[in-house]
């Protein structure tokens, strides 16, 4: 482990196991296996699995929007019942032409106030997840399945969800990214269309919207409330880093 990635790992607040005579630099908390695989270094290994079911890109009187016609579109959105008691719509944020976009839920109270995804204490969590491969939030595009707060926080209804979707859709097409992280069972879920449990949607590569590769891991809020779990996402992340490294590798002639 270098010593960067042990400060990473300590940033997120994920304890390092020491034996007594050696150094945390050789002593990772993980196998060295899988501190070795974020060495760019490494060749790529990665099987992309075709798991996801095609969903509809995007619906077609959203598909040709221009960014400001898509924002103007969201904020002024009434498909579905949440338009009502939002304060307002949460577009996105970041780089609109990032190789990586994050996808969450739905916002929370912090979201629907400020109008941003991300920005309570789940998205600061979030934030030091993206530092510790190397990003700074700005330099992702960070969106969500469900553009209005849900009241109470509830899970997203199925049918908030379809309306909502071909928004997200849409920005993914815009945004274009190279690897698609997901956080949460939830987005997982809706984006795979499967209930299958998060913990087998992890530790894969799966494609969606036009084969995009998505890997999967924990929400930060879950991680919040399940710090045992850090290691986890830790090692989901390692996966994304990977598989983003590995697609670099395959565009150099
Ligand atoms: N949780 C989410 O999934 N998205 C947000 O924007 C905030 C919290």
């Amino acid at each position: 482990m270098t010593p960067r990635t042990l400060a990473y790992l300590r940033a997120l607040d994920i304890d390092v196991w020491m034996r007594r005579d050696r150094s945390p630099t050789t002593d990772a908390p993980f196998s060295d296996e899988e501190t070795t695989k974020v060495e760019p270094s490494r060749p790529p290994t990665i099987e992309l699995e075709e798991s996801a079911p095609r969903l509809e890109p995007s619906s077609s009187d959203v598909s040709t929007l221009s960014w400001d016609e898509l924002e103007a579109r969201v904020r002024n959105c009434t498909l579905c019942p949440l338009h009502a008691t939002r304060t307002q719509a949460v577009f996105g944020v970041g780089n609109r032409q990032a190789a990586w976009m994050v996808i969450g839920e739905a916002p929370g109270a912090d979201e629907d106030r400020q109008g941003e995804p991300f920005v309570g204490r789940a998205g600061q969590l979030l934030n030091a997840m993206l530092k510790a491969i190397g990003f700074r939030r700005e330099q992702v595009f960070i969106a969500n399945i469900l553009k209005s707060r849900p009241p109470n926080n509830r899970d997203p209804r199925p049918e908030e969800a379809r309306a909502c979707l071909p928004y997200l859709f849409r920005q993914i097409e815009l945004v274009d990214p190279k690897l698609i992280l997901c956080v949460g069972r939830i987005a997982a879920q809706t984006l795979l269309q499967t209930d299958t449990p998060i913990g087998k949607l992890r530790g894969r590569v799966h494609r969606i919207a036009g084969g995009r590769p998505m890997v999967v891991t924990y929400h930060p809020a879950y991680l919040l409330r399940s710090p045992g779990e850090k290691r986890k996402a830790w090692s989901d992340l390692m996966l994304a880093v990977r598989t983003y490294e590995s697609l670099l590798g395959d565009a150099v002639p």
